[in-house]
């Protein structure tokens, strides 16, 4: 699939728009990773960095006390990150902001804490790992999630599906880059299957369904469709090898 395709772009972004989540992610592994983060401050500056439609970023501002931004290149989903700070009133204590992940417009030591769930990826693990570092506060924290090999011998459609990202690793090889980028690692745990439902495989199920209708007489539409629901079913029949792993990191 081509993302410069105008039609593949289109169908792409009727899946995707206004959605809960653009990730596996959920309010109970998020409070997990916090409880695992004794030492943050009280009132922490967060920053969360390729935030999407900001489900997490506005559970983080609920959960701490401080301040929290959430930063996208998409500026659709950082709109709608703004209508959650709104309903939620964090105005206050929130912010939204496009910008780019490789090139981050804030001093150094400006947080004390760097969240990322399934977006470090996008510039490299140990890439982003390197260059966030030196924002984080010393005794700060870096929590992000990232896509692992939960076991070998993967078969035929899981490798298909993982061969766009050649990068994927194990946990062990992930735990040794965040070594020798220089953080501690506090705690680690592989997300649960129903993160990967609740408000991301399930609602992408729905809009599928939605769009199968609207797009009927259009095959070039369905098949980019069927691409996207061939993912899912992937994962239905094969969340045994694969998955996201949080890891909570320390700058020392
Ligand atoms: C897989 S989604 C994860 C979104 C969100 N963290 C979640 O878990 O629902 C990755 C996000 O990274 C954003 N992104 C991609 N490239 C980016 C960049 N260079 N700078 C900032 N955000 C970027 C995308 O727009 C998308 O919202």
């Amino acid at each position: 699939m081509d993302f410069n395709d105008p039609k593949f772009k289109e169908i792409f972004f009727a899946i995707h728009s206004d959605m809960p989540r653009e990730g596996p992610g959920n309010e109970a592994s998020l409070l997990r990773a916090l409880s695992f983060m004794k030492e943050l401050a009280q009132d922490p500056c967060i920053l969360d960095i390729g935030c999407g439609p900001g489900t997490q970023t506005v559970d983080l501002a609920q959960h701490t006390r401080g301040v929290v931004l959430g930063l996208d290149n998409h500026a659709p989903f950082i709109q709608d990150l703004d209508q959650k700070i709104a309903a939620h009133n964090l105005g206050h204590r929130m912010l939204a902001l496009v910008g780019d992940m490789t090139n981050l417009p804030f001093r150094d030591r400006s947080f004390d804490c760097i969240w990322s769930e399934g977006a470090a990826y996008l510039m490299g693990f140990e890439n982003a790992l390197k260059n966030w570092k030196s924002l984080i506060k010393p005794g700060g924290y870096l929590t992000v999630t990232e896509a692992v090999w939960l076991k070998t011998g993967a078969p035929e459609p899981v490798r298909k599906l993982w061969e766009e990202y050649p990068d994927l690793k194990d946990i062990e090889a992930n735990v040794e880059i965040i070594k020798s980028c220089g953080y501690k690692l506090v705690e680690h745990f592989t997300l649960p299957v129903e993160a990967w439902w609740e408000n991301y495989y399930t609602p992408q199920e729905e809009r599928h369904k939605v769009l199968r209708s609207k797009y009927a007489g259009d095959p070039e539409a369905l098949k980019i469709i069927e691409v996207s629901q061939m993912e899912i079913d992937i994962y239905r029949d094969y969340s045994d090898y694969y998955g996201y792993e949080f890891f909570i990191c320390r700058v020392q």
